[in-house]
């Protein structure tokens, strides 16, 4: 009988102990997530803002005014060469449409007034990752004269998808 009252205290307090420990634990549990939860929203935040919103992006019109001769179309730059400076904003090529010669060497220079983009011809090798304060370049020679569409292939926001640019090959004039 004594040993049965015995195993029965036993139990009791070690049960009693060890809802405490679970309490503890549980406790010590929820602390360190709600501190994991706090310090991701904290690096989410401090990283993107609360909102993300288009018109919150960057918009630099110094970017702009860096890339030399945007808007101006080729420059000549040799006996069948030419170069020509390319502004990616949201959500445009710039200039755009582009006239050139069939079987001319063209250089792009590619630079982002605001966010990464990706500049892109479609039917061409041609493709350069395009970053705010940064110029890429790039030459090819268009052989076959028609229509190429330049396509930003960075998602860049809610109009990416339409941020199609155009470069019209005019064939080659017999002389
Ligand atoms: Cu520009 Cu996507």
């Amino acid at each position: 009988m004594s040993d049965t009252t015995g195993d029965s205290a036993f139990e009791q307090a070690f049960h009693k102990s060890a809802e405490r420990h679970e309490r503890v634990w549980t406790f010590i549990a929820v602390v360190l997530l709600c501190l994991l939860l706090a310090g991701s929203m904290f690096f989410v935040v401090s990283d993107y803002g609360v909102v993300v919103r288009t018109d919150g992006f960057r918009r630099d019109p110094a970017a702009a005014a860096t890339a030399p001769a945007a808007d101006a179309g080729l420059v000549r730059t040799g006996a069948n060469a030419y170069a020509v400076f390319m502004l990616a904003h949201l959500w445009t090529w710039t200039p755009s449409p582009l006239h050139m010669p069939q079987g001319a060497a063209i250089t792009f220079h590619v630079t982002s007034a605001d966010v990464l983009h990706g500049f892109e011809v479609q039917g061409t090798t041609i493709n350069v990752t395009v970053i705010l304060g940064v110029t890429g370049s790039v030459t090819d020679t268009f052989d076959h004269p028609g229509t190429y569409y330049i396509i930003c292939n960075e998602f860049c926001g809610i109009e990416h998808q339409a941020m199609i640019g155009r470069i019209i090959v005019d064939p080659a004039r017999p002389s």
